[in-house]
């Protein structure tokens, strides 16, 4: 930290009013000057930093508890910087990827030298994204270099989509925390690596496989996009090694038809203190202790939306154990919803089918 303590600021959707702009020029200052400053983005909380100093960037990791070999996603404002930090030159599909920029999408690169191996945590690799947050962008312009962002959370635990959770883990590490209300996705961005051929999805999100695979003809996915890894296993992003995602207490997740659900949570709930996290539509037909819902069956980005502030509403309450409803497949946004709910339960699956 460079301030004597967190400043909260507030700043409005549109970042337009002569106050907000006052606020962030604040805030740019503040990541000029080598601090930290935790700002919305459309899918969750960043904590930023300049990514060009690695005095900042190693706070960043210092204030996470964060593993240093973990590389941060670079945060631009403008297409035309991507060349200054990545080789670019015949980098096949890049151009279909650009064109819907900003869009929670990143994009891996090879590294130009201009971007420290402190960022990339040792990689020859880079990840970039252009935010389509509209305070994230006005930030990383006035600040005038690119901001490296993790999610704002403490390393492990679920990423923060709204100022309360940034607080519970952020407050006097960080030198500002900007206020911008509730993410609008609520799970981070879909990330891509172009360093392969064919491409390869490393981590799902509201940009899908299937519109990523419609843009590039063939993707890969991972397979730790859904399986857990085996010990000691090399992987392309070494963030998937890592325990993600988690609430304090136990998670298991449920897969199978409404009604088994259903009847399985009730049952369980005669002998343990249940939370139940699930659709809208089965809330009247649970008895549980905590019933916790998001969307409904046919809108799995209101799930997608809410899921990471349930996870950790769970931490609050007197229960033993967390089930969770797995959507009914893995198609668009649900392939996410499914990575990101198998790591908070350590790939713990009841199949009732
Ligand atoms: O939506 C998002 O992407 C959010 C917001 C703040 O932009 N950021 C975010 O960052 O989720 P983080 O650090 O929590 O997750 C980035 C993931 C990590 O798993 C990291 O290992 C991987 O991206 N990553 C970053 N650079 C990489 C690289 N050069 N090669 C492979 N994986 C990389
Ligand atoms: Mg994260």
């Amino acid at each position: 930290m460079i301030l004597a303590k967190t400043e909260i600021l507030k700043v409005s959707k549109n970042a337009d009013t002569a106050e907000d702009i006052e606020k962030l020029k604040f805030a740019s200052d503040v990541i000029k000057r080598g601090g930290l400053c935790v700002f919305p983005t459309e899918t969750v909380y960043g904590l930023g930093a300049d990514s060009l100093n690695e005095k900042a960037v190693k706070s960043i990791y210092e204030a996470k508890g964060r593993p240093q070999n973990n590389p941060l996603i670079i945060h631009l404002s403008d297409k035309r910087d991507i060349e200054k930090y990545c080789e670019t030159k015949g980098v096949f599909g890049l151009d279909k990827l650009t064109d819907l920029m900003p869009a929670p999408l990143t994009v891996i690169l090879r590294a130009k030298d201009t971007v420290p191996k402190t960022t990339t945590g040792g990689l020859d690799t880079v990840a970039f994204r252009i935010p389509a947050n509209n305070i994230a962008r006005k930030l990383i312009e006035l600040s005038g270099t690119p901001i490296a962002a993790p999610s704002a959370n403490i390393s492990g635990k679920p990423s923060p989509t709204g100022v309360k959770d940034v607080i519970e883990d952020m407050d006097s590490k960080v030198d500002v925390i900007i206020d911008g209300g509730e993410c609008d996705i609520g799970i981070e961005s879909t990330i891509i690596t172009l360093c392969e051929t064919p491409p390869v999805l490393l981590r799902p999100g509201k940009v899908s496989f299937e519109k990523l695979c419609e843009l590039l003809g063939e993707v890969n996915m991972s397979h730790a996009v859904l399986d857990s890894l085996k010990p000691g296993e090399k992987i392309l992003s070494p963030g998937m090694a890592y325990k993600h995602y988690a609430p304090d207490k136990p998670v298991f997740l449920l897969k199978g038809s409404t009604e088994k659900k259903i009847n399985y949570v009730n049952e369980k709930n005669k002998t343990e203190k249940t939370a139940v996290i699930c659709y809208e539509s089965d809330r009247e037909s649970i008895n549980c202790k905590d019933t916790l819902c998001a969307g409904s069956e046919n809108d799995n980005e209101a799930y997608a939306a809410k899921l990471f502030s349930l996870l950790r509403k769970t931490d609050k309450l007197d229960v033993d154990k967390v089930y969770a409803f797995l959507p009914k497949d893995t198609h668009g946004i649900s392939l996410a919803i499914y990575n990101r709910l198998m790591r908070a339960a350590a790939f713990n699956v009841i199949n009732l089918e």
